[in-house]
């Protein structure tokens, strides 16, 4: 029996290797970037703009140095075909406004903390209660709101700097970051996150893209098909916090290790479900330490865009756009609704500050935070 699956599986692997092959990349349809002139701005005395990388495929990344937000990424389907496959806005004022982090780095700490404190060296450090009772993504200006430096900008990469101050949203240390954003001619954008601080500190960044591969003013992300590469995730309590249990994904709707439809287990009668609202997250991943592995696969059928994720990082929230509730006008009058778009956030498990088993976030002076990750798209 182990045999025939062992061969099934074989089988399974070599088809999805023939099927997923490169995008065509020339585009039948031109596709119209956004007009930078719409993002050139000052705020708080610094120039903000709207950077662009290309490969030889035509894949554009559109990228602001408000939040480093990624405001556009154009990506071909099957046919060649060029979407924009996040959500956003056609220009600066969008961001400036928007309480959903969208495509934005996070920091200083991604994901909750609970009731906003945590105890470092003996002292308790207290954050802004933004996400009642608990603090999210940073706080109330979290770096998703900061004005970055443009270290560097070519067409294959943009280098971008924050120095967050000590108390900065409460969290101790100068802490000096960089995010380089690089793209590639296989498809690959890869995001690279350091920091180093002067004083004991936490850190947990990410980028809080929302995809929808369909293109993002396509409908809903329920038919998208999605893989975990997880054994394990980490069950939350009714406010998100995880309880500090990490819990099988066997037999329950968080087994995504053999690809299945966001839609298809999303309003299962499952307590967890019911805290998330369906899925919100974090899944534990499989790997040895923090080498640079596959953590998750995307497929959007109708397209045929497919996205992979790998990180160096030992956990994925799963967000599934459960508070997307059709509010937000964005790019080309699109108004985002209920589960238009999901997230794949790479990070450390959410609250580790506070759980003494989950993997360490405290950066020490002399010490440099490095994490990596990378989108690859192709096509099916
Ligand atoms: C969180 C969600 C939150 C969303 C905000 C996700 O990372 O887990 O609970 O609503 O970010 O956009």
């Amino acid at each position: 029996m182990k045999n025939i699956v062992n061969n099934y599986s074989m089988i399974v692997s070599v088809m999805i290797l023939i099927l997923v092959t490169s995008c065509k990349s020339e585009s039948k349809f031109k596709f119209i970037p956004l007009d930078k002139a719409e993002y050139e701005t000052t705020i708080d005395g610094k120039k903000v703009g709207l950077f662009n990388l290309e490969n030889k495929n035509g894949l554009t990344v559109q990228i602001t140095n408000y939040g480093g937000r990624i405001a556009a990424l154009w990506v071909p389907d099957r046919d060649g075909n060029f979407k924009d496959i996040v959500t956003g806005y056609d220009s600066i004022e969008g961001f400036i406004g928007n309480t959903n982090y969208f495509n934005g780095i996070i920091g200083r700490y991604g994901n909750r903390i609970a009731r906003g404190k945590f105890t470092l060296n003996a002292k308790e450090y207290s954050l802004a209660i933004n996400n009642a009772p608990n603090s999210l993504h940073g706080g109330n200006v979290g770096f998703d709101h900061a004005v970055w430096n443009v270290e560097r900008s070519t067409k294959d990469s943009l280098i971008l700097t924050y120095l967050s101050p000590d108390g900065e949203e409460g969290y101790p240390g100068n802490l000096s970051v960089k995010v380089i954003y690089s793209l590639n001619d296989s498809n690959e954008l890869k995001i690279d996150y350091q920091a180093e601080t002067d004083a004991p500190t936490v850190v947990n960044l990410t980028n809080h893209a929302y995809f929808n591969l369909a293109g993002h003013d396509n409908g809903d992300i329920l038919g998208h098909i999605l893989m975990i590469n997880a054994d394990k995730f980490t069950p939350v309590d009714s406010t998100l916090i995880p309880t500090g249990e990490i819990t099988d994904v066997a037999g329950t709707p968080f087994d995504f290790r053999i690809p299945a439809a966001i839609g298809e287990r999303i309003n299962a009668d499952d307590r967890q479900i019911k805290y998330g609202m369906g899925y919100d997250h974090n899944w534990v991943l499989k790997k040895t330490g923090n080498e640079m592995s596959l953590a998750a696969k995307v497929e959007e059928p109708v397209s045929g865009r497919v996205m992979e994720i790998y990180t160096t990082e030992p956990g994925i929230q799963f967000y599934a756009g459960n508070f997307l509730d059709g509010t937000i006008m964005g790019k080309d009058s699109t108004s985002y609704k209920y589960r238009h778009a999901f997230c794949l956030e790479t990070q450390h498990f959410p609250d580790s500050p506070n759980q003494e088993d989950f993997p360490s976030t405290v950066l020490n002076p002399g010490e440099t935070y490095r994490t990596s990750t990378i989108h690859k798209f192709m096509c099916k």
